[in-house]
């Protein structure tokens, strides 16, 4: 595995790669590799024939209270676990050296009303952030696929707008959500959990594994179910941000035309904040 620094010497690497006609599989990440991200890389690995993974904590992405400062930086355990797992090359750039000209001045991109909801709203300007530093990242790499993980259910789909939107010709794969044996979804930000709050974590996905059977045995009064699905999340001690049941295409309310619906919630345990969501789809009687 090479590890590069510089967009110049990255966008070589890759040239000469697609001379050879390799295909290109792309990983974003910000790091602190666990073994969801691990299981991107080795889709990655059946996808293309040259695998590119890029470390980079996107200083635009995060708000003024955010973690930045505090996100887990662990690049060499990371290193030895792309290795292991079959990246050719680590893009580990500066912030410098995706925004020279600072962020004030960077170019921005902004992918309308899919990203005003769920996290967009709790989080201003992040998607924004998430769209520019993917976008800068394609334009760099110029993979033919990049993978990203499920537990980030509205990222998959504020990328997979931008793609569209911006003629980008990548194909966007989705990679299910890895978890631990009782459920909890991997996440870098586990690792803030203490003791207590990492007992009671796993009572996202559970409560989340409830709503889906109630609407799979035939309750559609979303409403009633956010609402106590949301009580049982704060009686465990969570901070609910959001509990939502949307369509799982445009992340608005469920209509008759709906295939597939998400479950998203958002929910802290002191200070921090987890995701996560679950899929189901409707059969053509609407249960
Ligand atoms: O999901 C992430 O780790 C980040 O949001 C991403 C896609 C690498 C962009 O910084």
């Amino acid at each position: 595995m090479q590890t590069l620094t510089s967009v110049k010497a990255l966008r070589s690497a890759i040239s000469a790669e697609k001379q050879a006609g390799k295909r290109i599989a792309f990983v974003p990440t910000m790091g602190n590799l666990h073994s969801g991200h691990i299981s991107l890389i080795k889709r990655a690995t059946e996808l293309g024939d040259c695998v590119v993974a890029s470390i980079f904590v996107n200083p635009l992405q995060f708000g003024a209270n955010e973690d930045l400062d505090n996100y887990p930086r662990t690049l060499q355990e990371d290193m030895d676990k792309l290795l292991g797992a079959g990246t050719d090359y680590l893009f580990t750039p500066s912030a410098k050296e995706i925004y020279p000209q600072g962020m004030a001045l960077q170019t921005q991109v902004s992918v309308p009303d899919i990203t005003d909801t769920l996290c967009g709203a709790s989080r201003p300007g992040h998607f924004v952030g998430v769209a520019t530093v993917v976008s800068k990242l394609f334009n760099i790499v110029q993979p033919d696929t990049a993978l990203f993980g499920e537990k980030d259910f509205q990222q998959l789909a504020v990328i997979r707008k931008m793609v569209r939107d911006l003629c980008f010709d990548i194909e966007v794969v989705g990679v299910a959500t890895a978890r631990n044996e009782d459920g909890l979804a991997l996440s870098s930000r586990n690792g803030y959990l203490n003791d207590e709050q990492r007992s009671l974590a796993p009572q996202l996905h559970a409560t989340l594994q409830r709503c889906q059977q109630d609407i799979i045995a035939g309750c559609h009064d979303y409403a009633n179910l956010v609402r106590r699905c949301s009580e049982d999340l704060q009686g465990h001690g969570f901070n609910v941000d959001y509990f939502a049941i949307c369509d799982g295409t445009t992340l608005r309310d469920i209509t008759s035309q709906s295939p597939e619906i998400v479950i998203l919630v958002a929910a802290s345990l002191g200070n921090t904040r987890l995701i996560d969501n679950v899929t189901l789809t409707l059969n053509p009687a609407g249960n």
